[in-house]
């Protein structure tokens, strides 16, 4: 088992070509033995992170929550939950992190607050009117009696997005009812926000994820969609992406990430935001990036395409187009704790991880930074079958679709779940984990040759090293391929690097493209078999 010595680049523009590790905290790693991952796990677990050649770690919210949507409900944007740690373990992990070359991006969630937040407990007692209400969206309802809401927007947990309180008013939430929307015209929203990055950048964070970046600004007015569940059956959350809402992706919105680029900017080292934004055109998502703006926003699109090499071949042109238009790459993704794995999406068993692992082949070799999800190194399938009793995501209960098979404790090592994700003999963990993830493990993939893990150990070894996988190094350049089949290459200088990708239905001759230096599927008479994808070298 070869171990990367790489030092990721210390430039400012790291972001560009860096590859992302997501760590969904209480899923981790577990260092207490409560069944739920730590602060003080993911520390202990940074040189495995190392040596699988990652160079920064996005940690989603560990902050003080009543975990009623996984900690995206935040009580206290300043302090560790209990559950996760303290302040003094996330400064040790930082610590550590950064003497290993490990960047962290914090999640910061500045759409909702939890309903235990200070500023919603105190505008529940403050009552209408009140100063205190004015930080989140109160109002009385419609009909003679306010009895029904003020409007008709949706939550995306579906139901309306809002909730009754005793005294007869109204309040937002987009999501949750744990999660009331704060009215970001307010200007000591603004400022609370902006002194909560000073917070988090002067403990040395490198950068943040910005959760539902396109929802903090609400048409003025608050005005009805026009349509929705109620009235034609269709969710308003399924034209996410494709039509504005009143909701979401606001032109004022800009405005505050323009507010916060030069606080990012004032700190030495190349301190980033990447935006989780979903917007009814590239073009319109194109706007959160910017010298101005955010660094990134995901390009879910890539997530989205089907198996098919039309599919990724449009997908992959226009994000590369759209890439060129703002000066900053592009950021794919494949999983995340939001979405069905890609192992499942892509056909589960032996079919899916096949093709799970060219596609995470395909997506290292493209220009741009790549985000992976904590298991997919693993090639972990999402958990299909878990007891409804067992599953947390508030989603479940208001639309009867689950992330929690997503969420399920990665396995480390050993014989028995929860397979080392808690300290020896532990036996606790807040998902179970099947059976079949004991061959899944960390130890019992590390060093097996053909396993996921060597293969993306490999994949991000050679994109660190190779000089036409490098952050300047050639754009895409598309060769001719058979129907069914992609293939494209980078270069620097005389150096070459081709991705062929083999999405048809019978093997595919490669020995034209180069040499071979790594394969998601064993090559047999230089011929790529179905569902899998090599990079090959020519000097
Ligand atoms: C996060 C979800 C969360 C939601 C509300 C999303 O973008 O990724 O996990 O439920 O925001 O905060
Ligand atoms: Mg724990």
């Amino acid at each position: 088992m070869a171990v990367s010595t790489i030092t990721p680049p210390r430039t400012d523009d790291w972001w560009r070509s860096a590859v992302v590790y997501q760590v969904y905290v209480r899923s981790f790693a577990d260092s207490d033995g409560d069944g739920v991952g730590d602060l003080a796990g993911i520390r202990e677990r940074l040189p495995y992170l190392r040596d699988l050649g990652v160079d920064a770690l996005w940690l989603t919210p560990f902050y003080t929550s009543p975990m009623v949507d996984g900690g995206y409900d935040v009580a206290d944007y300043r302090d560790v939950d209990p559950m996760f740690g303290t302040l003094a373990d996330f400064d040790a992990m930082i610590t550590d992190a950064h003497a290993l070359g490990l960047r962290i991006i914090v999640d910061l969630v500045p759409n909702h607050t939890s309903s235990a937040h200070r500023w919603f407990v105190d505008a529940l007692a403050a009552g209408p009117g009140s100063p205190e209400r004015a930080r989140y969206h109160f109002a009385d309802g419609r009909g003679e009696h306010g009895d029904r809401p003020p409007n008709d927007w949706e939550s995306i947990f579906g139901g309306p997005a809002w909730t009754r309180i005793a005294d007869g008013q109204w309040y937002l939430h987009l999501f949750d009812p744990a999660q009331p929307d704060l009215n970001w015209r307010h200007p000591e929203v603004r400022a609370e926000f902006e002194d909560v990055l000073r917070f988090w950048l002067d403990r040395g964070v490198d950068g943040f994820r910005v959760d539902v970046a396109h929802g903090m600004i609400k048409a003025e007015g608050l005005p009805d969609v026009g349509f929705g569940t109620a009235t034609t059956g269709q969710r308003q959350v399924d034209l996410l992406g494709r039509a504005r809402l009143p909701y979401f992706d606001q032109d004022e919105v800009h405005e505050i990430y323009r507010a916060w680029r030069p606080i990012l900017d004032s700190y030495p080292g190349g301190r980033m935001a990447v935006a989780e934004a979903w917007a009814e055109t590239p073009q319109r998502l194109a706007r959160y990036i910017g010298p101005d703006e955010l660094h990134q926003a995901f390009s879910f699109d890539f997530l989205d395409a089907t198996w098919s090499a039309d599919s990724f071949r449009k997908v992959i042109d226009t994000a590369l187009a759209e890439a060129t238009v703002v000066g900053a790459p592009t950021t794919w993704v494949l999983s995340n704790h939001d979405k069905q794995r890609h192992v499942t999406r892509y056909g589960d068993g032996a079919e899916g991880l096949r093709r799970a692992r060219a596609a995470s082949l395909l997506m290292l070799a493209l220009p741009g930074s790549a985000y992976l999800y904590q298991g997919e190194e693993l090639g972990l399938p999402e958990v299909l079958d878990l007891p409804d009793e067992l599953r947390q995501d508030p989603a479940f209960l208001r639309t009867g679709e689950s992330r929690d098979g997503c969420r399920v404790p990665i396995p480390w090592s050993g014989e028995l779940a929860p397979y080392g994700f808690g300290p020896a003999g532990s036996e606790l963990s807040w998902l179970p984990a099947p059976a079949t993830w004991r061959a899944l493990s960390v130890a019992a993939q590390a060093g097996t040759p053909d396993s996921t893990l060597e293969l993306y150990r490999a994949a991000l070894r050679i994109r660190h090293e190779h000089p036409a996988l490098a952050v300047d190094a050639g754009e895409v350049t598309w060769l001719p391929a058979e129907p069914g089949v992609l293939a494209f290459s980078r270069t620097a200088g005389t150096t070459a690097l081709t991705c062929v990708v083999n999405l048809s239905g019978a093997p595919v001759a490669i020995d034209g493209y180069g040499e071979p230096i790594v394969a998601s599927a064993p090559l047999t008479d230089h011929l790529l078999p179905i569902d899998a994808s090599a990079w090959l070298e020519r000097r």
